[in-house]
């Protein structure tokens, strides 16, 4: 079969492109391995900047988000015993952050859809992408199938095909020699807004998904087992890392435990001829100043615009300009994630010095005004470019 645009992955990135070409006119099929109760139960990201609020609002796709999503005028760093607010409207002219899960995101997108996703729907492989007609060769049902369009976008985050299929890209990769073990509970949020602390023991983050339900992480060694933290240890450790005077942590049960790795990776360049790459298929930043599904929406808002230029008008230099444009803003958002990540948490490898140097950023981003600013305006984000 054929249509307009193959995208890949019903993620963040793949479901807003899918809304926002749906909006233009323009048909798409999304492709997504997973079902659709799991991926609209995935635990991921629960931050939205100020560019994906909008876009999602200006599409029409923010009536739920603004019911209920909680808006954020700052966040808490705690460190050596103490509290220290970042203002972000007063340092950003105006500027704040929404809390309003992902999975919350991913329905929404859902429900307005109007051409069929299909669900448990693998692709396999896409070819021809030198050509006019590019081929992704998918299976459903157990039945392997062709579907050709214009152009694929492969949304397919870190473990799909889309990245691999780029011949020849350039990678630029970190690690990080710790994890996260990350819950959710039922438990109203012991705070306003979120608290990020850095203790010698590890990093710890209080965050939040509704007035009733709190979300909270820690700085775990790489390859730690969930099972190996009871609730009990949990709740001691945060109480710990975050523990300032006149502050105290509510428990509740905990209904999810997981780990995440840490990892810092951009593939260069983001298209080759009919493919192009958005979201985590094609950059990945570690969770530290929750980047990750924000740059997922701004690359398929340009990628948007660029389509319908490029449809409307003939403008082949449109998507020539979409990689070089995309990657303007990951790379300002992986320096930004590297430098919240290594201000934050305790590396056990590296050099005393280079840990109170780190301490010593955290201490001057709360001191000093300029380095509060930058902290803010990259902690909100830029202005999204692109029609919406
Ligand atoms: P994804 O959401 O990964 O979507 C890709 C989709 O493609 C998936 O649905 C997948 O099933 C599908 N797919 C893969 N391969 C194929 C294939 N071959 N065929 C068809 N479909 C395929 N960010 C934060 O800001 N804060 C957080 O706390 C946070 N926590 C995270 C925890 C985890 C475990 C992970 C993995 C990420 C987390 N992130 C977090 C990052 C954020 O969730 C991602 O950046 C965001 O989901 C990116 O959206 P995406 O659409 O690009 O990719
Ligand atoms: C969340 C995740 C983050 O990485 C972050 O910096 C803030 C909040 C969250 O899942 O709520």
């Amino acid at each position: 079969s054929r249509t307009q645009i193959t995208i890949i992955g019903a993620g963040p990135a793949g479901l807003t492109l899918g809304h926002l070409l749906q909006r233009a006119g323009i048909d798409t099929v999304i492709l997504e391995s997973r079902s659709r109760a799991y991926v609209e139960q995935r635990q991921r990201a629960g931050i939205l900047e100020q560019g994906t609020v909008d876009v999602l609002r200006a599409s029409g796709a923010g009536a739920r988000m603004d019911a209920e999503g909680i808006r954020h005028d700052g966040i808490e760093l705690r460190f050596d015993g103490e509290s220290h607010r970042i203002d972000f409207p007063a340092l950003t002219g105006g500027r704040s952050v929404m809390v309003y899960a992902q999975t919350e995101v991913v329905k929404d997108l859902i429900a307005l859809r109007e051409a069929p996703i299909l669900f448990e729907a693998e692709a396999l492989d896409v070819t021809g992408l030198d050509g006019t007609s590019p081929e992704v060769r998918y299976r459903h049902e157990g039945v392997e199938h062709t579907l050709v369009s214009d152009a694929v976008v492969a949304c397919d985050g870190f473990h799909g095909i889309g990245r691999t299929a780029l011949p020849s890209p350039r990678v630029y990769e970190r690690t990080y020699p710790y994890s996260w073990l990350g819950v959710l509970a039922d438990v109203a949020p012991s705070c306003e807004e979120l608290i990020y602390a850095r203790h010698e023991r590890g990093f710890a983050l209080h965050s939040m998904r509704t007035p009733t339900v709190s979300r909270l992480y820690l700085q775990v060694p790489n390859d730690t087992d969930p099972a190996a933290w009871s609730d009990d240890r949990i709740w001691d450790e945060l109480a710990t890392r975050m523990a300032v005077d006149g502050w105290s942590l509510a428990t509740g049960p905990i209904t999810s435990k997981g780990v995440t790795p840490m990892r810092s990776l951009v593939s260069e360049p983001l298209r080759h001829g009919r493919l192009f790459l958005a979201g985590d298929a094609a950059h990945i930043v570690p969770p530290t100043g929750a980047k990750g599904l924000n740059l997922a929406v701004a690359d398929v808002t340009l990628l948007a615009d660029a389509l319908l230029r490029w449809y409307r008008k003939g403008e082949e230099s449109a998507l020539d300009a979409y990689s070089g444009r995309a990657l303007a803003r990951v790379w300002r958002a992986e320096t930004f994630s590297y430098e919240m990540t290594t201000m934050l948490h305790t590396d056990p490898s590296a050099l005393p010095f280079d840990d109170r140097v780190r301490r010593e950023r955290l201490r001057r981003a709360v001191t000093s005004p300029a380095a509060s600013a930058v902290l803010a305006e990259n902690y909100v984000g830029a202005p999204f470019e692109g029609l919406w």
